[in-house]
């Protein structure tokens, strides 16, 4: 049996949904702990496409069971539209199961979102606007309602209320905008409470009780390293923690019971929203490996910001996640481009850095110092050997795991799930 961690090394949008979708061919639980509806993970099975923001990519799988975490925040109507969705194309969501400890993200915590981005006017955050940030300052501020309340019309009706009261002082008082109707609001999330009763049950027994019985499991990480509350590039982050260690709070698991670490890296790297980013290619190149890489948000739709495989960010991921493999995604969008550079450090004010700084202000005059590699032309998706790669691609994809410092594990090399090389089993 074997417990597997799959985070994002980068800034999100890593190609996590492929890679947690092919290795829970291999798992018999699959568990989401973090995050909310801003991620969205595209996954191909069958060659059919499919679109996941909340549910586990396990769901494609019948027999898998797929756990949402009380480290999620979850949007009962968003999760409600993705369950009809995937019946609809016939996914069975039987085997799908909710914390009752999950925080649950309100209408007015989208609100919130929005009214703060606006408030922040060019210092905003580029949130994806879902009411992420919001329910977690719920969460913490012990003000949130929780899936078990969702289900307890009683305890709905009591937390909602004293909700309600608040954050409609919070709309006249600062925001200046109009607020929620109490009976509005708990006639709606009472029928979305109704509706969701069944899948509520206890995350934590269910996958501590499936490490016991020595079945293999798989901890699905939304977002990326860069992204985490604490370790990110704060204050442009989302409001959870996104690497490894997350998955036992976020679960409720022991860090004893974690076997591996994989950390999911594209060949080069994007991030949307705001912030610094040192390796980002303002011209043709990132261009290419934009319309090439498909690089538009699954749940928003903005452009991705692309640029050069950073290795000061990979060694970064992998001191704070502690990660035995990579997972290199996307591979195949960097065929056709005829000089590769890959970052080393960075210089700062002609000094030079090979540790991730802390701030943003450091970031932000952070050049970056490039290696330069010779390119690949021809198509690499029919590869399912490292021997099959060209010769080039193989030098790049060792460049970049020696500077990283780790392994090698998996190679996606296609958008499909046997578009994907193994280096080393994980289970
Ligand atoms: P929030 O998570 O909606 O609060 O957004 C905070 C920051 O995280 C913004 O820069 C978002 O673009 C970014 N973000 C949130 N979720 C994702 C994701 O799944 N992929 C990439 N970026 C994300």
């Amino acid at each position: 049996m074997s417990t597997v961690v799959v985070i994002g090394a980068q800034w999100g949008d890593e190609g996590k949904g492929k890679v947690t979708d092919f290795l829970a061919g291999d798992a018999q639980m699959v568990v989401r702990y973090q995050g909310g509806n801003n991620a969205g993970h595209t996954v191909v099975a069958d060659g059919k496409e499919f679109k996941l923001h909340l549910i586990p990519s396990g769901i494609l799988y019948p027999e898998k069971l797929c756990l949402i975490g009380n480290g999620v925040v979850l949007d009962p109507e968003v999760f409600i539209r993705e369950i009809d969705g995937l019946a609809g194309r016939g996914i069975s969501v039987k085997n799908l199961r909710i914390s009752p400890r999950t925080h649950v993200i309100m209408p007015y915590h989208r609100k919130v979102d929005a009214c703060d981005e606006e408030r922040r006017g060019a210092g905003k955050i580029g949130t994806t606007g879902r009411g992420i940030g919001p329910a977690y300052t719920d969460k913490v501020s012990r003000t949130g309602i929780r899936m078990a309340d969702l289900v307890d019309p009683e305890s709905l009706a009591e937390r909602l209320r004293a909700s309600i009261r608040e954050k409609n002082e919070l709309f006249s008082g600062v925001y200046g905008t109009g607020g929620f109707d109490y009976d509005e609001v708990y006639n709606t999330y009472l029928k979305f409470g109704q509706r969701l009763s069944g899948f509520v049950a206890d995350v934590s027994v269910l996958t501590n009780d499936a490490i016991r019985e020595g079945r293999n499991i798989l901890f699905e990480g939304a977002q990326g390293t860069l992204l985490d509350i604490d370790h990110g590039t704060y204050p442009y982050v989302t409001s959870s923690n996104p690497v490894a260690a997350a998955a036992c709070l976020g679960a409720g698991v022991g860090p004893t019971k974690i076997n591996k670490v994989v950390g999911v890296a594209k060949a080069y790297i994007t991030r949307v929203g705001e912030g610094p980013f040192p390796t980002e290619l303002m011209d043709g190149t990132g261009d290419y490996l934009r319309e090439k890489g498909c690089e538009f948000g699954t749940t928003t739709g903005r452009p991705r910001r692309c640029g050069w495989y950073d290795t000061v960010i990979a060694r970064y991921a992998a001191r704070i996640n502690g990660l035995d493999y990579l997972a290199i995604t996307k591979l195949d969008v960097m065929t056709g481009l005829e000089v590769i550079k890959i970052c080393t450090g960075y210089s700062y004010k002609g000094e030079s850095i090979t540790e991730f700084p802390a701030t943003l202000r450091v970031l932000a005059e952070c050049k970056p110092v490039y290696e330069e590699m010779p390119g690949w032309t021809g198509d690499i998706t029919g590869a399912r050997n490292f021997d099959e790669l060209p010769v080039n691609a193989r030098n790049y994809l060792n460049r970049i795991s020696h500077l990283s410092g780790v392994p090698i594990a998996l190679i996606g090399v296609g958008p499909g799930r046997e578009e994907t090389m193994v280096l080393e089993k994980l289970y």
